[in-house]
């Protein structure tokens, strides 16, 4: 399992169908652009979880995985001398297919102080004139942060007095632990200018599965559709019926976030009992904090990669640096843990293993 990884947690019902599914002699072919069983299920989703109404005939295709389409949104838009406006942190995948294709990556920081929202102010006239796609990934990885239904509206405004076409990477949008959950297409004029990515990984705890899907203005759709079926040929059919019987099953994802914000309450706690500024954050599996400045009369940490160095050579505990815009951490509470008792010895023993460490922050 991998840092920031599900724990691989399978859910029965899913299983079996898809153990059915593969068995069924119609679902050995090529997949395409996907079942219409899949988008149909995927458009009443949509519909019941956020709100948001959407043809599955053109306004929605699937993916194998949010990082493959991540990874193909450039080819249908990136020339030489264009760019794409992103976050940092944040997730890298579209942004190096860019820079391969001879585009520019202008990064806007996430600061605790704005809520990690972006100031979208800050670009200038000349990087406006050339970027041609605004990529958001809310609720954050790494961050935690969500959008709020102003910060989308804004951008809905900027993306149009700017000819820009938002990516609103919403791999953890069904993540979140108060109130409901917010789809940048439930913003009025939203699929004029974007789409969005929703993938099966972490809602569904179906990583290795592979299959998400991209969804809101048509002719986006239709572009990534007709890049994507010269890549591949689309996820295997019975994932993709699988995956339809998940759709139809919300209560997986509500289980799914209680765990998650169940162990961040507690891991916040723990690390709060020992000085840092640890807040559980309203979505996604994710715990960024401030690495601390070094150890009362011993070593210090400049950066996150110092600290997380720390971490793993010392104490052996795993997580991930981040620099971008400080010097943070992210801890991940997607360990396994069969039960509740697990789950509060796993962070006792973090607590446990740092408790003889007089930080300094
Ligand atoms: C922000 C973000 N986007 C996309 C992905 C990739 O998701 P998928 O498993 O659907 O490829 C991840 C996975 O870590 C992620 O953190």
């Amino acid at each position: 399992m991998g840092v920031g990884e599900p724990d691989g947690m399978a859910y029965p019902g899913v299983v079996n169908a898809l153990s059915e599914q593969a068995a069924m002699p119609e679902n050995r072919g090529y997949s395409d652009n996907g079942l219409p069983e899949f988008k149909e299920a995927v458009a009443q989703y949509m519909a019941r979880v956020y709100g948001v109404d959407l043809d599955p005939a053109s306004e929605i295709t699937h993916a194998v995985g949010a990082k493959n389409a991540l990874a193909f949104l450039p080819t249908c838009f990136i020339n030489p001398g264009d760019a794409v406006i992103t976050t940092a942190p944040g997730y890298p995948v579209l942004g190096t297919h860019c820079r391969w294709y001879g585009g520019d990556v202008y990064t806007l920081p996430l600061l605790e102080e704005n809520a990690y929202l972006p100031d979208l102010s800050s670009l200038t006239d000349e990087q406006l004139a050339k970027a041609k796609i605004l990529l958001f990934n809310y609720p954050n990885n790494p961050t935690g942060a969500v959008a709020t239904p102003e910060f989308f509206e804004e951008v809905v405004a900027f993306a149009k007095q700017h000819k820009l076409l938002v990516v609103q990477d919403a791999a953890y949008a069904a993540l979140v632990f108060e109130g409901q959950p917010l789809s940048f297409l439930s913003i009025p004029g939203a699929k004029e200018v974007g789409v969005e990515i929703h993938s099966m990984s972490k809602a569904f705890n179906m990583t290795g599965w592979r299959l998400a899907w991209i969804c809101g203005n048509e002719l986006a759709v239709r572009a990534f559709a007709d890049t994507k079926d010269n890549f591949d040929s689309g996820q295997f059919k019975a994932i993709q019926m699988a995956s339809t019987y998940a759709l139809q099953h919300p209560e997986i994802t509500e289980e799914i976030a209680d765990k998650y914000n169940r162990r961040l309450a507690m891991l916040a706690d723990a690390l709060s009992t020992m000085g840092f500024e640890a807040k559980k954050p309203a979505a996604s599996f994710f715990l960024y904090v401030r690495a601390p400045r070094g150890v009362v009369g011993g070593q210090r940490f400049d950066t996150g990669e110092d600290f997380s160095q720390f971490l793993i050579r010392e104490k052996l505990i795993c997580a991930v640096p981040w620099d971008d815009a400080g010097a943070y951490i992210r801890f991940s509470v997607t360990f396994q843990a069969a039960s509740l008792e697990e789950e509060k010895d796993i962070v006792r023993e973090i607590g446990a293993r740092l408790s003889d460490v007089p930080f300094e922050f």
